[in-house]
């Protein structure tokens, strides 16, 4: 930190929040909000006579509240900048001045009650999000009687306890009796690794490490003291984590797989006791600590929906921002020029966050030194006589990638290539065709379902598949020679975004029995929520062939990952059943009554056209 301060190419902006981000790769526009402190960060040289003198006493939030501050302080010992801060929720008044004791004893006059906020503008290249993570909050847990007994405390609460800097500079007690604790439990997997609803599913990844960690420092601080660690498993998988491992071991820590049920707490000694299953030895046993300790798990930002929705940044089922591509593009989000490290990505140490920090960092510059970006081929073209300015496909754009439009004026919308990323949702949306995507146009596409259904339809089932995830899945189940039946045919798109309904009734009306259309699980599309209008279309189809008595099963929509091989040849056998099941007559009826609804359709676009624009008659006579 103190080095990143003073770097002279580094602006460090510190208690500042963004409030806006528009723009595009190479051209982010980012608004930022630089909150007052009413202390000049020039002057103030941190010599605490402010801090001294100012009677208010709060929480100390950084000591997890085991200690208090004023509402004047350092947020902590390390801060960069080494600057006080004036918190105006606590203090007495500043406006009018109510106390001011801070500015009277302040020799270099720093104190300045009339600072305001400022508001920075920054044009910027890249966009790095490196917004962390939080803790998960064991009062949802409440079998551990953490808002009960004061002598269980979380591993966040522990740090701040051990810490040299911490309430009690280093002195290991234990709340109810200040004394140093003798039978010490740890307690893993928190808010970790859990099926219930207050739980999360995930693995939190650090805590095995940080309690090991914990146990071999009481160790060497309080040797003697017994500690028990209550684990689901072990996982210390870093480089030599398995050593730290074998060594708490050696140093007498007792590892014990199973976690306790509930703890209760001795009213007058305050000791905590626990009934737990030691599912190695097969046994049940009854356990007393002076201290438990909740190695809480880590969670995603409380704040993610907001920067989620400045970044358009997509997220995965565990709240996490979604990489680009897992094993290709690690710290690159789904948006050109954002990219990601550290927690905000998924939970990870201090060695791995740096690790992803320097590639993030590494991928910014490359993209800046390069001067000039290279756009997707494949990305979407405005036909700016057919545009009406309607503005859905602004609507649906996941990327922000298209712009302008007015409905009244008649001016068509613009599509920035730079963002633009090719999912093709504008497209397959725009009611008036007047979007193509380069390389999935909608006669590429209405030509492949031509030549899959030109003979024996009937038998073929018509399957939409998504570049990054169903498509994965197919090659999967043949690269790993599943068996499935040999009736589909598959129409690759990259998302399942760009299957527009024109393709699926073409496919009905050429006489298909069955079409799939499939994609990335719900949270997973590559183009962030481009699924979520797969789903409203393939709905509104359901309806649609309800009313014209085609069998809405016909249509199915399933979600298939690029790792699910299985899930693909499983589905295939299914729709190979569901085909088997259509009959000609149900097939003669969609193709039927599918022509005349388009037949239709057409009619009524053409008179709607001919009345704007009537043609005017010339008389011949005037011509000649
Ligand atoms: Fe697979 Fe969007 S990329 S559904």
């Amino acid at each position: 930190m103190m080095d990143v301060g003073r770097h002279s190419k580094i602006n460090l902006l510190t208690y500042s929040e963004i409030e806006n981000i528009g723009g595009y790769i190479g051209n982010f526009q980012v608004t930022v909000r630089k909150k007052a402190r009413y202390v000049d960060e020039k002057e103030c040289n941190a010599c605490a006579e402010c801090e001294k003198v100012c009677p208010v006493v709060a929480a100390d939030e950084f000591q997890e509240g085991f200690s208090s501050r004023k509402a004047i302080y350092m947020p902590f010992p390390q801060a960069v900048p080494s600057v006080y801060i004036l918190n105006d929720k606590d203090c007495l008044g500043h406006n009018p001045i109510a106390c001011g004791k801070c500015a009277d004893v302040c020799e270099k006059n720093c104190i300045d009650f009339d600072m305001k906020d400022e508001i920075i503008n920054l044009n910027v290249g890249a966009v790095i999000t490196a917004t962390g993570m939080d803790v998960y909050d064991p009062t949802q847990m409440d079998e551990y009687g953490y808002t009960q007994y004061e002598n269980v405390i979380t591993s966040m609460e522990f740090e701040r306890l051990i810490s040299a800097g911490g309430p009690t500079e280093g002195h290991f007690i234990r709340p109810t009796d200040r004394e140093a604790p003798k039978r010490i439990a740890f307690i893993q997997c928190v808010g970790s690794r859990s099926n219930s609803p207050t739980g999360n599913p995930y693995c939190s990844n650090i805590c095995c490490m940080n309690t090991i960690k914990d146990s071999l420092l009481l160790m060497d601080h309080y040797p003697g003291t017994e500690i028990t660690v209550f684990y689901i498993d072990i996982r210390a998988f870093g480089k030599g984590f398995e050593d730290l491992f074998q060594r708490s071991k050696q140093a007498g820590v007792k590892y014990i797989r199973g976690l306790p049920g509930e703890i209760f707490e001795d009213p007058k000694t305050k000791n905590l006791t626990m009934l737990v299953e030691d599912t190695v030895a097969n046994s049940v046993t009854d356990f007393e600590f002076d201290l438990v300790v909740l190695s809480v798990g880590v969670i995603p930002r409380r704040d993610s929906d907001l920067i989620q929705r400045l970044l358009t940044l997509s997220r995965t089922t565990d709240g996490f921002f979604m990489e680009s591509h897992p094993k290709l593009k690690p710290v690159d989000a789904p948006t050109g020029g954002v990219f990601l490290a550290g927690c905000a990505e998924s939970p990870k140490d201090v060695k791995d966050s740096v690790t992803q920090a320097s590639a993030a960092a590494a991928r910014a510059q490359i993209l800046l030194n390069a001067g000039k970006i290279n756009v997707e081929a494949i990305t979407s073209d405005v036909l700016t006589d057919f545009c009406t300015g309607c503005q859905v496909c602004v609507k649906v754009c996941p990327f922000h990638a298209i712009t302008g439009g007015d409905a009244k004026l008649k001016i068509p919308v613009e599509v920035v290539e730079a963002a633009c990323q090719g999912c093709g949702t504008c497209a397959a949306e725009c009611n008036f065709d007047a979007l193509t995507m380069k390389h999935f146009e909608d006669e590429q596409i209405i030509a492949q379902i031509d030549a899959i259904t030109g003979e024996n339809a009937a038998d073929k089932v018509v399957a939409f598949a998504c570049n990054w995830c169903s498509y994965g899945g197919a090659d999967l189940a043949g690269l790993s020679r599943m068996q499935y039946p040999t009736s589909q045919r598959v129409i690759k798109t990259m998302c399942s975004g760009r299957v527009d309904s024109k393709f699926v009734l073409h496919a009905f009306e050429n006489g298909a029995p069955i079409v799939l259309v499939s994609g990335c699980h719900y949270a997973d599309c590559h183009y962030i929520d481009a699924n979520r209008w797969t789903v409203k279309r393939v709905d509104k189809l359901w309806d649609k062939m309800e009313r014209l008595g085609i069998r809405p099963e016909r249509l199915q929509l399933e979600w298939i990952s690029a790792a699910e091989g299985q899930k693909w040849a499983n589905t295939m056998k299914d729709l190979e059943k569901m085909r088997e099941q259509v009959t000609q007559e149900e097939i003669e009826h969609a193709m039927k009554v599918l022509k005349e609804d388009r037949e239709k359709a057409e009619a009524k676009k053409k008179k709607k056209a001919e009345k704007k624009t009537p043609v005017k008659e010339i008389p011949l006579e005037a011509i000649t």
